[in-house]
């Protein structure tokens, strides 16, 4: 990159998985900035978490708790305006734990069509009764 281009120039537009689902779509504002300008890191984790939880309680139908966050990558960073795509997968279903991969596409709001993987992760959900303690999830075909 030159020594003059925007520090936040893209790389590498990738094709937009086919294998998983959109789960949620949403576009950061100014006050979800850090001190940097760049979209905050812990807004960004929040927005996964709601994303990942959405497949798993398709399964649960009722509390879950993220008990882990098993891996997160912060690979490109995210702009104000952006069009963020959280797309999911379930990855493991235990007795009382659903594990999902998310993985999250930005694009431009002025140049749709393009998109940059920022961010990749990987979470697990755990179904609790009312005490708050684990509970199995009840197979269903
Ligand atoms: C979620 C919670 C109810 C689990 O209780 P627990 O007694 O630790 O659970 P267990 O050891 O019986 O494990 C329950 C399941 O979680 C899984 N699990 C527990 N710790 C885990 C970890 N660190 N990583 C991945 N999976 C984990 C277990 O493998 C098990 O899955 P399985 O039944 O499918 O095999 C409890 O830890 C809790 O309330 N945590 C706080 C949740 C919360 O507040 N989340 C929001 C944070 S901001």
């Amino acid at each position: 990159m030159s020594e003059h281009a925007p520090k936040h120039d893209r790389i590498n537009p990738v094709p937009l998985p086919t294998d998983q689902e959109l789960v949620l779509k949403v576009i950061p504002m100014p006050g979800d900035c850090n001190a940097n300008g760049d979209i905050f890191g812990g807004w960004v984790m929040a927005q996964v978490d709601l994303a990942g939880s959405v497949l798993p309680a398709r399964h649960v139908r009722g509390r879950m708790a993220t008990v882990a966050v098993n891996q997160f990558i912060f690979k490109q960073p995210v702009r104000v305006g952006d069009i963020l795509s959280f797309f999911s997968c379930v990855e493991r279903i235990g007795r009382t734990s659903i594990t999902v991969k998310v993985e999250v596409f930005a694009e431009r709001f002025r140049s749709q069509g393009e998109y940059f993987k920022v961010t990749e992760a990987s979470l697990t959900y755990v179904a609790i009764d009312d005490k708050g303690k684990p509970t199995p999830i009840a197979v269903r075909d």
